[in-house]
């Protein structure tokens, strides 16, 4: 198969779920075992409980997908240990199968009134487990991609938000800071001619005053430290106006992200070219840290502001240089097209990104950089350039690993207006 033909979509490969995690609550170790061996033998992972209070700590520990439970135990029982469970609060779907013999269907009715799903009749016949288990995967890739939707809807409406927060901060740092800058360049000029006036002074006093006039000139002069002050002002000057620069682009940045100027031109471009400059520009940043991977598919021109997609290509490789350790690493970039699409992918073999943050990533101003490292403004950029766009970007990661970021793009804008945002 060619590359070009192969799209990685994210959300299939993290909810395609083969694999079921098995937490099976069973105090006796003789029944336990063998309905333990056959569910590994499925090539399912199973976690083994021995009571109600351990089966409740497991699933705190380890959110199984399916719980199997039985119901008598010593200390607190499955009917008690599946009520705990329900009560507590996770996104997490998990499915909680009660066994119990013939005679206990009374506790049969508590249990799924407690919160289980369904129940196996002990004895458990093999092949009713099977289709049983075959049956919940159905349900857990559902649940899977539903929550991934759930997550997605979270997150583009997060952005909206910080999007208005961040148009209503750029308009109302942009108009102080842009008269600030003006004003430092008048008095940039004002004072030369206040020193040029200085200086002119000082040669006509010393032909023109007398002595005593000339030592209190000399001493204010020493006493105001005026040649420091020759020497300091314009250094002063030079670092605010690079100071009120820096504050500018953050302005543009946050304005880029929020799509206040949205007068793009979209044209055709070639995606690879993009890249490749890109890569040439950050060169110096990568080369000791990765090597780069290519792994380029065959790519139509895309229509897009390849300037801005270039802004993102060089964040993510920058971002991907950085999360490189001492060892050397490598930055792989895949490319291809998938119907009316194309994708490009930036993985890398670096620190990954731990859970509790990834959804953090797309803020403006989240970074885990030192100060001076990153402003955290890369990414969030990025968002806001791939959504202008009708885009997505998303993330794979494995702590220790490394992490991979999905682009996905239409190869044309459609619709009369084709700069609008905001349509994921
Ligand atoms: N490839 C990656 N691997 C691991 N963590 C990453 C990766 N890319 C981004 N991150 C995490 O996301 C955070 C935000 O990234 P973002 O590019 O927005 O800001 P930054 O790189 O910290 O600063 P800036 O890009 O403004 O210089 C990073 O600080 C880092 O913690
Ligand atoms: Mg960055």
């Amino acid at each position: 198969m060619h590359l070009a033909d192969f799209s990685p979509p994210l959300g299939e490969y993290m909810n395609d779920k083969q694999t079921l995690h098995v937490l099976l609550v069973e105090d006796s170790r003789t029944y336990a075992m063998p309905v333990k061996e056959f569910i590994e033998d499925k090539g399912h992972r199973v976690t083994h409980s021995r009571s109600g209070e351990d089966a409740v700590q497991c699933y705190l520990e380890e959110l199984p997908d399916v719980i199997l439970m039985g119901v008598i135990m010593q200390g607190i029982g499955g009917i008690e240990a599946t009520r705990l469970i329900r009560q507590i609060k996770t996104d997490r779907w998990v499915s909680i199968i009660m066994m119990t013999s013939l005679e206990g269907t009374e506790s049969l009715i508590e249990g799924l009134e407690a919160g289980a799903d369904e129940y196996l009749i002990k004895p458990i016949r093999f092949d009713v487990l099977d289709a049983r288990i075959r049956a919940l995967q159905r349900i857990a890739r559902v649940q899977h991609s539903l929550q991934d939707v759930k997550q997605q809807l979270v997150q583009t409406e997060k952005m909206a938000s910080i999007g208005q927060l961040a148009a209503g901060i750029a308009h109302e740092i942009n108009n102080p800071i842009g008269f600030v800058y003006s004003n430092i360049g008048s008095l940039e000029r004002y004072l030369s001619s206040v020193f040029q006036m200085l200086d002119t002074y000082e040669q006509i006093s010393a032909t023109m005053a007398d002595e005593h006039q000339l030592a209190q000139l000399a001493s204010l002069r020493k006493e105001l430290d005026i040649e420091f002050l020759k020497e300091d002002i314009p250094n002063l000057i030079t670092e605010s106006k690079d100071g009120i620069s820096r504050v500018k682009n953050i302005v543009q940045d946050l304005k880029d992200f929020s799509h206040v100027d949205d007068s793009l031109d979209f044209k055709l471009a070639d995606l690879h070219k993009g890249i490749d400059s890109t890569l040439n520009i950050v060169s110096n940043e990568i080369k000791y840290k990765a090597e780069i991977i290519k792994e380029y598919g065959v790519l139509p021109e895309v229509e897009c502001v390849a300037a801005h997609l270039n802004q993102v290509f060089m964040n993510l490789a920058i971002n991907a240089a950085h999360a490189i350790g001492e060892t050397r690493g490598k930055i792989t970039i895949r490319t291809g097209r998938s119907k009316d699409k194309v994708w490009i992918t930036f993985s890398d073999t670096g620190c990954g990104i731990p859970n509790d943050i990834r959804s953090k990533v797309f803020d403006p101003f989240f970074t885990t950089k030192p100060i001076g490292k990153g402003t955290g403004l890369g990414l969030s950029l990025s968002y806001g350039i791939i959504q202008k766009h009708h885009g997505t970007i998303e993330i794979e990661s494995e702590v220790g690993k490394g992490t991979t970021f999905h682009i996905s793009l239409p190869i044309r804008q459609t619709g009369p207006n084709n700069t609008a945002g905001n349509t994921q």
